[in-house]
Formats: C-alpha cells, structure tokens, sequence
C-alpha cells in the first residue's frame, strides 16, 4: 500500500524500531498516531513529527492492560473513524530460564506482545472493510520462527503472532486488506534492556547481539519497504536470519548453532 497521505497507527513508537518508523512516517502519512506505555517521550516525540502534511496524535496506553487498549482502540475510531494502516509494534522480551519464570510474566509477554495484536487490529478492521482496503502489520521475531534459550514465553507469542497473522492476511486477502508480518533479527535497541527477567524485573543490559545488530533505522526502513510491497512477511536483520533457513532445512545445523550462541 503507498503510504503518503494514509492514517497510520504505531504501537511501541516512542522507541527502537516504532520510532524509527514514525520519523520516517513523519511528512508522508497524514495522520500518526503514536502509541507507547511512556506519554513523556512520546509528547516529546510529538513535535518533532508534526510537519508538512502530517497530524500526530499521541495516544499513551498499556498494552498490557486489556480495558486500556479497547479505550484506546474506541478514542481512534471515534476521533478519526479508522485507520488506513496499523502496526501492531509494542512489545516486550524476556531474558529467563523457562523454570524460573513465573506464570505472571509469562502471561503478561502474551498479553503485550499477542493479544494487544489481537484486540487492536479486531477494532480497526470494520471500517477497513468498510472502504475496501487497509493495512495490519504484526512485529514478530527472528524467535518466532524458532526457539532460543531464555525466551520460551516470547517465542511463543512471536510464534504466536506469525500463525495468527498469516491466517488473518489469508482470511481478509479477496476483501482488500493486506497483512505484513515481520521477523527483525538483531536490532540495536533497548529490547534487551527492557526485557523482563523470570521474577518480571527488568533486564537491565544491553547484549552483545543487540548492541552489534542493525541499526533501527534501516529496520525501519525495511520493514516500511515490505509494507509499501504489500509482502506477506519480511526477514530484517544480518546473518543472524540465516538461522531461519537453517531451522528450515538444516535442523542439526540450528540446533548445533542455538545450544552454542545461547549457552546458559
Ligand atoms: N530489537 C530487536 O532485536 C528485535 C528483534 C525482533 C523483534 N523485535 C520486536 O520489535 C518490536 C519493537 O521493539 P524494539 O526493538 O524497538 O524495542 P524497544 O525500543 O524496547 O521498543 C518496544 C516498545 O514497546 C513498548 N512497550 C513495551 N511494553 C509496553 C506496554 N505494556 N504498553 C505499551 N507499550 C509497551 C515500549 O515502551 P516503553 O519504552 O515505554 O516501555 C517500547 O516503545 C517489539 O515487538 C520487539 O519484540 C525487536
């Protein structure tokens, strides 16, 4: 789909990769609304966006808060009737051995990284079928492709991402609507730093991965560009994605390489 002029919806934007892709939204769409747990940064953000043509709104909410995100959700529709495209980006990581990770927190990186997904973009699709066309993209992972040492609860919802996902993008494709997920690898973001800890504390450092990964603009920048193509799915990142063909069609390779770059 092109992106100029369209109303567009961040989730996760007032950092990493979702802030990438609101400055490079910014002066393209016509509506951003930008949406992140942190309304300090995102009003922060908000001026620096809102030139030429583009009108943006920041809508803080907790993903993780299922009342928040249908109000949320409700304000868009009622103040704008809609969006042309949503990108469903806000989430968490974990960095816990499965054992010592409570099922709070487990269920909590379901709650942010799946079912946000799922309430937000179940909310935006009438009035995309309405006018006969729109956009949903789903930021998943590299993990959720395959499993990886301290993440079971955020491979599962990034799996779980790419089976729900793929099925709305089939279900909705002779109605006009396009669905883009896409698996970034590593990113140079805070995604580590902010990851939740098995006991649901915070992470707190920067792995080696990220701090060596792609830079969030280029990710931003691909991952736009998928969406532009109406792709079905889009892999962003370095060699680190080779993995996801190596998972593929040489498993004993994966696995190799997995119990080695994740030792615990
Ligand atoms: N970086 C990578 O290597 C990588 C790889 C694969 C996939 N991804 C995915 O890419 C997406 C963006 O992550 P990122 O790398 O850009 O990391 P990031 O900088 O930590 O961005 C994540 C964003 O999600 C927001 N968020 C987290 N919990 C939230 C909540 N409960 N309510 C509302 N917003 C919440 C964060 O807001 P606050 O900052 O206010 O908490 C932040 O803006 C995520 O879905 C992540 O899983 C990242």
């Amino acid at each position: 789909m092109k992106l100029e002029n369209r109303r567009i919806w961040i989730t996760g934007a007032a950092s990493g990769i979702g802030e990438a892709m609101a400055r490079q939204l910014s002066g393209v769409a016509s509506l951003l609304i930008i949406s992140d747990l942190n309304a300090e940064r995102l009003l922060a953000l908000k001026p620096e966006l809102e030139k030429g043509i583009t009108t943006v709104d920041a809508l803080p909410f907790d993903l993780s808060n299922r009342t928040e995100v249908e109000k949320a959700a409700d304000k868009v529709l009622a103040t704008y009737g809609g969006v042309d495209l949503l990108i469903n980006n806000g989430g968490i990581s974990q960095r816990g051995l499965f054992y010592e990770t409570t099922e709070e927190v487990d269920r909590r990186i379901m709650e942010i990284n799946f079912f946000s997904y799922v309430v937000l973009t179940k909310k935006m699709l009438p009035p995309m079928l309405a006018q006969g066309f729109g956009h949903i993209a789903a930021t998943s992972s590299m993990t959720g492709k395959f499993g990886f040492p301290l993440r079971s609860s955020y491979a599962a919802s990034k799996h779980a991402v790419q089976g729900y996902f793929e099925t709305v993008g089939l279900e909705l494709y002779d109605r006009g609507i396009r669905v883009t997920v896409a698996s970034p690898g590593r990113i140079r973001t805070n995604i580590s730093v902010n990851a939740l800890s098995g006991e649901g504390t915070r992470y707190g450092q920067m792995d080696p991965g990220q701090a060596g990964g792609m830079p969030a603009e280029k990710c931003a920048a691909r991952y736009l560009r998928a969406i532009r193509r109406d792709q079905w799915e889009v892999y962003i990142g370095y060699n680190e994605i080779l993995m996801i063909w190596f998972k593929r069609y040489l498993p004993w390779l994966f696995r190799k390489l997995a119990l080695r770059v994740g030792k615990v």
